[in-house]
Protein backbone atom coordinates (compact mmCIF):
# COMPACT_ATOMS: atom_id res chain seq x y z
CA UNK A 1 0.00 0.00 0.00
CA UNK A 2 1.43 3.32 -0.50
CA UNK A 3 1.79 6.47 1.80
CA UNK A 4 -0.99 7.74 -0.06
CA UNK A 5 -3.47 4.99 0.16
CA UNK A 6 -2.68 4.44 3.74
CA UNK A 7 -3.12 8.12 5.00
CA UNK A 8 -6.67 7.88 3.36
CA UNK A 9 -7.56 4.62 4.60
CA UNK A 10 -6.35 5.99 8.28
CA UNK A 11 -8.73 8.90 8.23
CA UNK A 12 -11.91 6.93 6.76
CA UNK A 13 -11.16 5.06 9.92
CA UNK A 14 -11.37 7.88 12.40
CA UNK A 15 -14.11 9.54 10.43
CA UNK A 16 -16.00 6.17 10.58
CA UNK A 17 -15.33 5.98 14.50
CA UNK A 18 -16.31 9.41 15.34
CA UNK A 19 -19.91 9.02 13.25
CA UNK A 20 -18.29 10.57 10.31
CA UNK A 21 -20.98 13.33 8.80
CA UNK A 22 -24.01 10.82 10.82
CA UNK A 23 -23.15 12.96 13.86
CA UNK A 24 -23.17 16.60 11.68
CA UNK A 25 -27.38 15.72 11.04
CA UNK A 26 -29.72 17.45 13.61
CA UNK A 27 -31.22 14.83 15.94
CA UNK A 28 -35.21 15.67 15.53
CA UNK A 29 -37.29 13.24 18.68
CA UNK A 30 -40.70 13.21 17.60
CA UNK A 31 -43.85 12.04 19.48
CA UNK A 32 -46.50 11.21 17.58
CA UNK A 33 -49.79 10.13 19.07
CA UNK A 34 -51.10 7.30 16.95
CA UNK A 35 -52.84 6.03 13.55
CA UNK A 36 -56.51 6.74 14.27
CA UNK A 37 -57.26 8.52 11.13
CA UNK A 38 -56.47 9.07 7.51
CA UNK A 39 -55.09 12.71 8.97
CA UNK A 40 -52.91 10.96 11.34
CA UNK A 41 -51.58 8.68 8.42
CA UNK A 42 -50.39 11.47 6.16
CA UNK A 43 -49.63 13.68 8.91
CA UNK A 44 -46.83 11.16 9.89
CA UNK A 45 -45.93 10.09 6.02
CA UNK A 46 -45.65 14.51 5.58
CA UNK A 47 -43.08 14.16 8.88
CA UNK A 48 -41.18 11.38 7.71
CA UNK A 49 -40.57 12.51 4.62
CA UNK A 50 -40.13 16.40 5.04
CA UNK A 51 -37.22 14.58 7.48
CA UNK A 52 -35.45 12.27 4.97
CA UNK A 53 -35.68 15.34 2.70
CA UNK A 54 -33.77 17.82 4.87
CA UNK A 55 -31.30 15.11 6.72
CA UNK A 56 -32.43 15.48 10.01
CA UNK A 57 -32.40 12.00 11.91
CA UNK A 58 -35.76 11.65 12.67
CA UNK A 59 -36.69 9.65 16.23
CA UNK A 60 -40.24 8.81 15.31
CA UNK A 61 -42.20 7.07 18.35
CA UNK A 62 -45.87 5.82 17.77
CA UNK A 63 -48.23 6.88 21.60
CA UNK A 64 -50.73 4.43 20.91
CA UNK A 65 -53.38 7.09 21.51
CA UNK A 66 -51.72 6.98 24.88
CA UNK A 67 -50.30 10.27 27.09
CA UNK A 68 -48.01 8.25 28.79
CA UNK A 69 -46.84 6.95 25.96
CA UNK A 70 -45.67 9.85 25.10
CA UNK A 71 -44.74 11.23 28.12
CA UNK A 72 -42.14 8.20 28.17
CA UNK A 73 -40.97 9.29 24.48
CA UNK A 74 -40.11 12.70 25.38
CA UNK A 75 -38.24 11.45 28.69
CA UNK A 76 -36.24 8.86 26.23
CA UNK A 77 -35.43 12.23 23.77
CA UNK A 78 -34.42 13.79 26.91
CA UNK A 79 -31.69 10.70 27.72
CA UNK A 80 -31.00 10.18 24.18
CA UNK A 81 -29.87 14.40 24.31
CA UNK A 82 -31.76 15.10 20.92
CA UNK A 83 -31.26 18.51 19.33
CA UNK A 84 -34.91 19.11 19.29
CA UNK A 85 -38.36 17.49 20.77
CA UNK A 86 -41.28 18.12 19.05
CA UNK A 87 -44.65 16.00 19.58
CA UNK A 88 -48.15 16.25 18.75
CA UNK A 89 -50.12 15.93 22.06
CA UNK A 90 -52.88 13.98 22.68
CA UNK A 91 -54.76 15.73 24.99
CA UNK A 92 -54.22 19.09 25.92
CA UNK A 93 -53.61 19.00 29.93
CA UNK A 94 -50.58 17.04 31.86
CA UNK A 95 -47.44 18.01 30.17
CA UNK A 96 -46.06 20.54 32.78
CA UNK A 97 -43.27 18.11 34.41
CA UNK A 98 -42.04 16.58 31.36
CA UNK A 99 -42.30 19.80 29.75
CA UNK A 100 -39.94 20.82 32.80
CA UNK A 101 -37.72 18.40 32.53
CA UNK A 102 -36.89 18.69 28.67
CA UNK A 103 -36.54 22.81 29.50
CA UNK A 104 -34.26 21.79 32.25
CA UNK A 105 -32.04 19.65 29.81
CA UNK A 106 -32.05 22.68 27.13
CA UNK A 107 -33.65 21.07 24.49
CA UNK A 108 -36.09 23.08 23.10
CA UNK A 109 -39.38 21.58 22.27
CA UNK A 110 -42.23 22.16 19.07
CA UNK A 111 -45.54 21.65 19.12
CA UNK A 112 -47.06 20.09 15.96
CA UNK A 113 -50.97 20.15 15.23
CA UNK A 114 -52.75 20.21 18.72
CA UNK A 115 -52.13 22.64 21.36
CA UNK A 116 -51.55 21.98 25.33
CA UNK A 117 -52.73 24.37 28.36
CA UNK A 118 -48.75 24.57 29.31
CA UNK A 119 -47.11 27.66 31.01
CA UNK A 120 -45.98 28.79 27.11
CA UNK A 121 -42.76 29.40 27.94
CA UNK A 122 -42.21 25.95 28.22
CA UNK A 123 -42.42 25.13 24.21
CA UNK A 124 -41.08 27.78 21.60
CA UNK A 125 -43.28 27.20 19.14
CA UNK A 126 -46.46 25.52 17.70
CA UNK A 127 -47.22 24.79 14.28
CA UNK A 128 -51.26 23.77 13.78
CA UNK A 129 -54.49 24.68 12.56
CA UNK A 130 -56.96 26.78 14.29
CA UNK A 131 -59.77 24.26 15.11
CA UNK A 132 -61.67 26.85 17.01
CA UNK A 133 -62.00 28.09 13.42
CA UNK A 134 -62.75 24.85 12.13
CA UNK A 135 -65.97 24.63 14.02
CA UNK A 136 -67.15 28.15 13.11
CA UNK A 137 -66.38 26.91 9.08
CA UNK A 138 -68.91 23.78 9.84
CA UNK A 139 -71.44 26.01 12.00
CA UNK A 140 -71.52 28.16 9.46
CA UNK A 141 -72.45 25.59 7.10
CA UNK A 142 -75.42 24.42 9.42
CA UNK A 143 -76.60 28.19 10.10
CA UNK A 144 -76.69 28.74 6.37
CA UNK A 145 -78.25 24.87 5.06
CA UNK A 146 -81.07 25.97 7.93
CA UNK A 147 -82.06 29.83 8.23
CA UNK A 148 -84.96 29.53 7.18
CA UNK A 149 -86.27 26.35 8.65
CA UNK A 150 -89.56 26.80 10.53
CA UNK A 151 -89.24 23.50 13.09
CA UNK A 152 -86.44 22.51 15.55
CA UNK A 153 -83.30 21.37 13.51
CA UNK A 154 -81.95 18.40 15.72
CA UNK A 155 -78.23 18.03 15.33
CA UNK A 156 -76.12 15.49 16.71
CA UNK A 157 -72.52 15.90 17.41
CA UNK A 158 -69.48 13.33 16.84
CA UNK A 159 -66.64 14.66 19.30
CA UNK A 160 -62.96 13.79 18.51
CA UNK A 161 -60.91 12.50 21.70
CA UNK A 162 -61.87 13.40 25.22
CA UNK A 163 -59.82 16.50 26.57
CA UNK A 164 -58.17 16.66 23.08
CA UNK A 165 -57.59 20.92 21.65
CA UNK A 166 -59.49 19.80 18.25
CA UNK A 167 -62.10 18.08 20.51
CA UNK A 168 -62.66 20.84 22.43
CA UNK A 169 -62.26 23.76 20.38
CA UNK A 170 -63.82 22.56 17.19
CA UNK A 171 -67.33 21.94 19.70
CA UNK A 172 -66.46 25.52 20.98
CA UNK A 173 -66.52 26.78 17.70
CA UNK A 174 -69.54 25.45 16.14
CA UNK A 175 -71.57 26.26 19.37
CA UNK A 176 -70.83 29.83 18.90
CA UNK A 177 -72.05 30.01 15.10
CA UNK A 178 -75.14 28.32 15.70
CA UNK A 179 -76.04 29.28 19.08
CA UNK A 180 -77.44 32.79 16.49
CA UNK A 181 -80.20 30.84 15.28
CA UNK A 182 -82.10 29.12 18.52
CA UNK A 183 -84.05 26.76 16.02
CA UNK A 184 -80.50 24.90 15.78
CA UNK A 185 -80.19 22.28 18.83
CA UNK A 186 -77.69 19.83 19.77
CA UNK A 187 -79.73 16.87 21.01
CA UNK A 188 -76.37 14.34 21.50
CA UNK A 189 -73.17 14.40 21.61
CA UNK A 190 -70.55 12.10 22.32
CA UNK A 191 -66.91 11.16 21.60
CA UNK A 192 -66.29 8.65 18.50
CA UNK A 193 -62.19 9.09 19.62
CA UNK A 194 -61.54 10.37 16.06
CA UNK A 195 -61.73 6.54 14.77
CA UNK A 196 -64.48 5.06 12.23
CA UNK A 197 -65.26 2.46 14.53
CA UNK A 198 -66.34 4.37 17.15
CA UNK A 199 -67.68 7.03 14.83
CA UNK A 200 -70.01 4.53 13.96
CA UNK A 201 -71.27 2.62 17.40
CA UNK A 202 -71.95 6.32 18.83
CA UNK A 203 -73.83 7.08 15.56
CA UNK A 204 -75.32 3.73 15.98
CA UNK A 205 -76.53 5.04 19.42
CA UNK A 206 -77.39 8.08 18.28
CA UNK A 207 -80.33 6.64 15.90
CA UNK A 208 -81.73 4.51 18.05
CA UNK A 209 -82.45 7.37 20.86
CA UNK A 210 -83.79 9.92 18.56
CA UNK A 211 -86.31 9.43 15.60
CA UNK A 212 -85.75 12.27 13.85
CA UNK A 213 -81.83 13.90 13.13
CA UNK A 214 -81.26 16.68 10.70
CA UNK A 215 -77.54 17.40 10.67
CA UNK A 216 -74.53 15.24 12.09
CA UNK A 217 -71.54 17.07 12.88
CA UNK A 218 -68.63 15.12 13.62
CA UNK A 219 -65.04 16.78 14.60
CA UNK A 220 -63.46 14.39 12.05
CA UNK A 221 -64.30 13.04 8.30
CA UNK A 222 -62.94 9.55 9.90
CA UNK A 223 -66.04 9.43 11.91
CA UNK A 224 -68.44 10.90 9.85
CA UNK A 225 -67.52 7.77 7.46
CA UNK A 226 -68.13 5.02 10.14
CA UNK A 227 -71.26 6.71 10.64
CA UNK A 228 -72.75 7.15 7.27
CA UNK A 229 -72.45 3.50 7.09
CA UNK A 230 -74.44 3.34 10.63
CA UNK A 231 -77.01 5.69 8.89
CA UNK A 232 -77.17 2.94 5.19
CA UNK A 233 -77.61 0.39 7.45
CA UNK A 234 -80.51 1.95 9.17
CA UNK A 235 -82.42 2.22 5.79
CA UNK A 236 -81.61 5.86 5.85
CA UNK A 237 -80.04 8.23 3.18
CA UNK A 238 -76.66 9.72 4.39
CA UNK A 239 -76.36 13.23 2.71
CA UNK A 240 -79.88 13.57 2.11
CA UNK A 241 -81.65 12.34 4.88
CA UNK A 242 -79.15 13.59 7.91
CA UNK A 243 -76.88 16.55 6.71
CA UNK A 244 -73.31 15.54 7.19
CA UNK A 245 -70.47 18.03 8.07
CA UNK A 246 -67.13 17.18 9.36
CA UNK A 247 -63.36 18.13 9.57
CA UNK A 248 -60.16 16.82 7.64
CA UNK A 249 -60.57 17.06 3.96
CA UNK A 250 -58.93 13.58 3.35
CA UNK A 251 -59.42 11.70 0.61
CA UNK A 252 -62.29 9.30 2.01
CA UNK A 253 -64.17 12.71 2.93
CA UNK A 254 -64.07 13.12 -0.97
CA UNK A 255 -64.90 9.95 -2.35
CA UNK A 256 -67.94 10.54 0.50
CA UNK A 257 -68.98 13.67 -0.76
CA UNK A 258 -68.88 12.61 -4.49
CA UNK A 259 -70.86 9.61 -3.68
CA UNK A 260 -73.77 12.03 -2.32
CA UNK A 261 -73.31 10.92 1.29
CA UNK A 262 -71.06 13.46 2.83
CA UNK A 263 -72.46 17.42 2.44
CA UNK A 264 -69.23 19.29 3.53
CA UNK A 265 -65.54 18.63 5.11
CA UNK A 266 -63.59 21.72 6.24
CA UNK A 267 -59.85 21.25 5.68
CA UNK A 268 -57.22 21.01 8.55
CA UNK A 269 -53.85 20.60 7.00
CA UNK A 270 -51.97 17.47 8.13
CA UNK A 271 -49.03 18.29 5.58
CA UNK A 272 -46.76 19.83 9.12
CA UNK A 273 -43.83 17.92 8.09
CA UNK A 274 -41.68 20.89 5.67
CA UNK A 275 -42.64 23.57 8.30
CA UNK A 276 -41.64 21.58 11.22
CA UNK A 277 -38.46 20.86 9.86
CA UNK A 278 -37.67 24.31 9.03
CA UNK A 279 -38.21 25.54 12.16
CA UNK A 280 -36.04 22.69 13.84
CA UNK A 281 -33.03 24.23 11.51
CA UNK A 282 -33.56 27.55 12.35
CA UNK A 283 -33.80 26.99 16.26
CA UNK A 284 -30.79 24.80 15.60
CA UNK A 285 -29.26 27.93 13.72
CA UNK A 286 -30.20 29.93 16.89
CA UNK A 287 -32.39 32.10 14.81
CA UNK A 288 -35.88 32.69 16.83
CA UNK A 289 -39.25 30.86 15.23
CA UNK A 290 -43.04 32.44 15.67
CA UNK A 291 -44.68 31.08 18.73
CA UNK A 292 -47.54 30.34 16.65
CA UNK A 293 -47.60 28.83 12.88
CA UNK A 294 -51.55 28.90 11.67
CA UNK A 295 -52.42 26.86 8.56
CA UNK A 296 -53.90 27.93 5.80
CA UNK A 297 -57.50 25.51 5.39
CA UNK A 298 -60.21 25.52 3.19
CA UNK A 299 -64.06 24.37 2.96
CA UNK A 300 -65.16 21.94 0.53
CA UNK A 301 -68.41 21.04 -0.25
CA UNK A 302 -70.33 18.15 -2.06
CA UNK A 303 -71.16 20.73 -4.99
CA UNK A 304 -67.20 20.83 -5.91
CA UNK A 305 -65.83 17.83 -4.49
CA UNK A 306 -65.28 16.02 -7.90
CA UNK A 307 -63.17 19.15 -9.52
CA UNK A 308 -60.98 19.11 -6.16
CA UNK A 309 -60.25 14.88 -5.53
CA UNK A 310 -57.39 14.78 -8.07
CA UNK A 311 -55.64 17.60 -6.47
CA UNK A 312 -55.53 16.53 -3.08
CA UNK A 313 -52.59 15.42 -1.78
CA UNK A 314 -53.94 13.75 1.57
O1 LIG B 1 -55.51 16.87 15.65
C1 LIG B 1 -56.02 16.74 14.37
C2 LIG B 1 -57.10 15.72 14.36
O2 LIG B 1 -56.62 14.50 14.85
C3 LIG B 1 -57.69 15.41 13.02
O3 LIG B 1 -58.79 16.15 12.70
C4 LIG B 1 -58.12 14.01 13.24
O4 LIG B 1 -58.54 13.35 12.10
C5 LIG B 1 -56.95 13.48 13.95
O5 LIG B 1 -57.06 12.23 14.42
Amino acid sequence: MTRRLILAFTFAVLAACSGGDQDQRIVLGFSQIGAESEWRTANSESIKSAAQTMDIDLRFSDAQQKQENQIKAIRSFIAQKVDVIAFSPVVETGWDAVLQEAKAAKIPVILTDRAVTADPSLFIGFIGSDFVEEGRKAGRIVAERFKDATGDVNIVELQGTVGSAPANDRKKGFAEVIATNPRLRIVRSQSGDFTRSKGKEAMESFLKSHAKIDVLYAHNDDMAIGAIQAIEEAGLRPGKDIFIVSIDAVKGAFQAMIAGKLNATIECNPLLGPQLMTSVTEVVAGRPIPKRIVVDEQVFTMETAKQHIQSRKY
